[in-house]
């Protein structure tokens, strides 16, 4: 058996959303143990989470600083850290952790801007670092299906995708709501010091984009892009509307709503080709529509019959028993264990790792700049 990675975690304290899910997403292979952390942007509250997960009393840190430089000095250190804060954190907390040697899994998007995702990606090279990016939804079983039956060719040359992530939560001004000063992560999210230029497009709509170039691996040419906020007193966007035009030809769109009332988690994609057309929304996941030009729709299941390698690898019960959000994110986290362990015993080859990357960050970033700068030249086309 493989030795378990020593993870340790950046956020996600008390209270917090996605840190638990890291959390449990490291545990379902049973690959990972967590054993240090640096939790909150507020010392009590930090060290109040840490002791609540079991976290030993010397490597539970009021600070990250702190935990990089206490952890570097040890000789059971962390083999890798989590981040998981809001996205003005990303960078700093990073390069704090790279500078020390330590491997990288950061949630989306990757930073607030394009140079600091150019500062990570320098300095990930230059330490020889794995940083891998969560973007959760390429870890689905039917999603590497998906890719799978784009690169056999069964769609033939790609014409059309579209692909839309809808929910309503941010339909009112929650961020300012309430006697407690509005819901925290409504807060940091519509900050733009705290998320960046984009808003719904930094928080889901990188997630679309980030499918459609995991699919179809097409490279984007131009895009024209409509941002709005549609919330009064909001400075940033809470829709957006963008066109692509990728490399090849084929035409894509992307709308990602955080106010489309009646969607909670609507991540949905449809690419069109020549010959096939593919659907699949994430909150059925464990489906993918195919239809072959002039033959009936089929219906592919996970773990089912029609299903490629490609997800049976990700696949861990039998067909009709869900599996979904949980297992999608171990899917990542597994696949950089494999690489975290490889890269251990000096066997580390990049091509066999399926995890999103900081590259794929900084695509994600550049995404998110050149739309802003497509919308506030009323939606101008611009170069990718
Ligand atoms: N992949 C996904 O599906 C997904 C889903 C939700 C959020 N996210 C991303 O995860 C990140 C966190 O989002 P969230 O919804 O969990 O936010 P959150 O507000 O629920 O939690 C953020 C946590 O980070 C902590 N924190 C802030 N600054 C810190 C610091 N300097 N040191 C230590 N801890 C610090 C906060 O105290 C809090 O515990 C964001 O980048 C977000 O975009 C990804």
């Amino acid at each position: 058996m493989n030795q378990r990675i020593k993870l340790g975690m950046v956020g996600g304290g008390q209270g917090a959303f996605i840190g638990a899910v890291h959390r449990i997403a490291s545990r379902i292979d049973d690959r990972y143990e967590l054993v240090a952390g640096a939790f909150s942007s507020n010392p009590e509250k930090s060290l109040a989470s840490g002791k609540e997960l079991g976290i030993s009393t010397d490597r539970n840190y009021k600070d990250y600083l702190e935990m990089a430089s206490k952890e570097s000095e040890r000789t059971d250190k962390i083999d890798a850290v989590a981040i998981v804060t809001p996205n003005h954190m990303h960078h700093p907390i990073a390069m704090a952790f790279i500078e020390k040697g330590f491997h990288i899994i950061c949630d989306k998007p990757l930073a607030i801007n394009l140079k600091e995702c150019e500062e990570l990606v320098k300095a990930t090279k230059e330490k020889d670092i794995i940083f891998a990016l969560t973007h959760n939804y390429t870890g689905y079983p039917m999603i590497r299906n998906a890719k799978a039956m784009c690169e056999q060719g069964d769609l033939g040359n790609i014409r059309v995708i579209q692909a839309e992530y809808a929910q309503d939560w941010l339909t009112e001004d929650i961020e300012n709501k309430s006697e407690s000063g509005g819901n925290k992560q409504a807060a940091w999210r519509t900050d733009p010091a705290q998320s960046g230029g984009g808003g719904c497009i930094g928080d889901i709509g990188t997630h679309a984009f980030n499918l459609v170039r995991f699919i179809t691996s097409l490279q984007p040419q131009q895009l024209s892009a409509e941002l709005t906020s549609f919330v009064s007193g909001r400075q940033l966007d809470d829709n957006a509307q963008i066109s692509i035009r990728f490399n090849g030809g084929a035409k894509g769109s992307i709308w990602s709503s955080q106010v489309a009332i009646g969607n909670e988690n609507h991540l949905m994609i449809r690419i069109y080709g020549e010959k096939g057309g593919l659907e699949w929304c994430q909150e059925d996941p464990n489906y993918l529509y195919f239809t072959k030009f002039g033959s009936p729709k089929q219906k592919i299941t996970r773990g089912g019959a029609g299903a490629l390698e490609a997800a049976n690898d990700v696949t861990r019960i039998p067909p009709g028993h869900p599996e979904g959000y949980l297992e999608g994110f171990a899917n990542i986290y597994t696949d950089v264990a494999n690489a975290l362990s490889d890269k251990l015993k000096n066997n580390y080859d990049a091509t066999k790792y399926c995890f999103p990357t900081v590259e794929d960050g900084l695509e994600g970033i550049r995404f998110i700049e050149r739309s802003i700068a497509s919308s506030s030249s009323d939606s101008s086309w611009v170069n990718f």
